[in-house]
This record gives C-alpha cells, structure tokens and sequence, in this order.
C-alpha cells in the first residue's frame, strides 16, 4: 500500500504546527504550507529527528490562486497519496468596520474562505479518485453567531462551518469525510496578528496541542463539529435556544471596549 500523506495549511504556527507534530507522531508523513518557509524547514527537520518521518514543507501564500494550483500540482507531480487536508491557515481582525484595513479583511476573507473552498473543491477531488479521504477545517465557536467588532472574521468562520456541515452530508458515502473544528480562544499567535489581547477571564485559553488531541478524538468517534472546552461547549447549547440577534449583541459586549479604545 502507498504511503498516505496529510497536507497541513498554516503549518508554520499554532493549531496547524500541532496538528503538524500529531500527524508525525502517528506515522503519517504531511505537506507542510504556510508562507515562512525557514520554520517549515526548521519543523520537517524536527519532526524527521523526532519521529523518523518525512515532511516536506511547501511554501505559499493561500491567498494567491496561483500558489494554490501550485500545491495541488506539486502534489500530484511527486506522486503522493494524499489521505488528510487541514485547513488551518487563517487569521483574524479586531475593530470597527469602517475603521479597518479593508484590504486586509479581504485578504483575510480570501485566506479564511476561498482558499479553504478551493482546497476543500481539488482535494475531495483527489479523495473521491481515491475512494478516500478526510478534511479537516478549522472553525471556531465565532462560527455560531455574528461577532460585533470582529463582523468579517467570524462571518468567515461562519462560512467555514456550514461548508463543512453541508459538505459532509453531500460527500456521505463517497469514503470522504469532513470534520470542522470550533475551538474558542487558543493560546497561539492568533491573538497578536489580530492586534487583540487574549482573554484573561471567563473563558479559558487553551493550548494548541490539547485542542488537537481533542481534534482526532471527535475525528475517531465520527463526529460532525467538535467545540473545544466545556464552557464553550456550554455556551453553544445554552445559547442556541436564545435570538441570534441577543447573541450577536452580547458577543459585542465582549469586544467593544477593546475595539472603541484604539485610537
Ligand atoms: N487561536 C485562536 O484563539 C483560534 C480560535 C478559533 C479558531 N482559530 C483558527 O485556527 C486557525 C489557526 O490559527 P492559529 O490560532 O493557529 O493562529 P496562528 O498561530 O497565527 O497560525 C496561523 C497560520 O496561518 C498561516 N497563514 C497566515 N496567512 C497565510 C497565508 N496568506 N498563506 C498561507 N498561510 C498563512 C500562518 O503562517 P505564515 O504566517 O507562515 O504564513 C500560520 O501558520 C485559524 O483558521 C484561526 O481562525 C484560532
């Protein structure tokens, strides 16, 4: 049987560098892709020293087409049996909407949305040739409802979720599987690109390798989503029986003082 690799996005830092580390130390080989090419080469040689297995790291800004098709191509060039996708590549943005960089919320749009669309698109692809095949998307519990002063990136994560939901269903029976992730806050570099603090209370900031130990345990027991943590967990029950429009207002309160206060 040919060797089956995973191909990780955002693999350069945090959740994608974890799932990076969990996949090696399974024995699964992975593509590694994010824009920082000296830490994927850094992470493949660590991951080679530490598990004996192979990594490969690739390059690419996602939110370029053209490097998009370079990896799907590069794939099939070098013959690899891909068996995973992870989406993980994604960032997020913090303020009043008409304050932000409109560039950079597009940007991020196209990173959070199209690229894992578009990846999701060629590799299911690949995985229905192949009679297998699983992705993982990164989510997150801003996926549940509109989140005041981050609008765009949780109207992403919004996207991503019921991409992921709808895909699952429609895929049902072709041997390929969709699972999306909702982490809440995750103790990663996300937090300082976002020019936002990490949040101190209430909810727990949990570290990237615990959410992706959670991750392969919704994946093994054939779940749909996972939410990560149990408040978060809670919240999402105990909020879905109240008005998306309450929600939305009571997720605003948690981001306006830290929004309005920017100069
Ligand atoms: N941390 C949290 O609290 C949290 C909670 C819920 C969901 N999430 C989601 O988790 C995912 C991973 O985020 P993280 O928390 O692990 O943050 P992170 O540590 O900042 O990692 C983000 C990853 O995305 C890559 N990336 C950014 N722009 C890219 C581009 N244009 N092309 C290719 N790769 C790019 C980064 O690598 P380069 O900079 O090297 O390109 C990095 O590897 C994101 O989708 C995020 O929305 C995070």
């Amino acid at each position: 049987m040919k060797t089956q690799y995973a191909v990780i996005t955002g693999a350069s830092s945090g959740i994608g560098f974890e799932f990076a580390r969990e996949f090696a130390r399974r024995g699964i080989p992975s593509v590694l892709v994010a824009r920082s090419q000296t830490i994927l080469e850094q992470l493949a040689s660590s991951l080679s020293s530490e598990f004996s297995v192979k990594s490969v790291p690739f390059p690419a800004d996602l939110t370029h087409a053209d490097d998009r098709n370079r990896l799907v191509d590069f794939c099939a060039a070098e013959g690899f049996t891909i068996e995973y996708l992870v989406n993980s590549a994604g960032y997020g943005s913090n303020g009043l909407f008409p304050e932000l960089d409109i560039e950079k919320e597009i940007r991020m749009t196209e990173l959070n949305c199209i690229a894992l669309q578009e990846l999701s698109y060629r590799f299911t692809e690949i995985f229905i040739r192949n009679h297998g095949g699983t992705i993982i998307n990164v989510a997150s519990t801003a996926s549940f409802q509109p989140v005041p002063f981050m609008a765009s990136y949780a109207a992403t994560k919004s996207f991503v979720l019921s991409l992921s939901l709808a895909l699952r269903i429609e895929l049902a029976g072709s041997g390929v599987t969709v699972f999306a992730l909702c982490p809440g806050p995750v103790d990663t570099n996300f937090f300082r690109n976002a020019r936002m603090k990490k949040p101190r209370r209430f909810l727990r900031v949990h570290p990237p390798e615990f959410v992706v130990r959670k991750a392969f345990k919704g994946l093994d027991s054939g779940r749909a989503f996972l939410i990560v943590g149990i408040l978060n967990k809670v919240l999402y029950y105990t909020g879905s029986l109240l008005p998306l429009t309450f929600r939305a207002r009571v997720a605003g309160k948690m981001f306006e003082r830290k929004a309005r206060r920017r100069p």
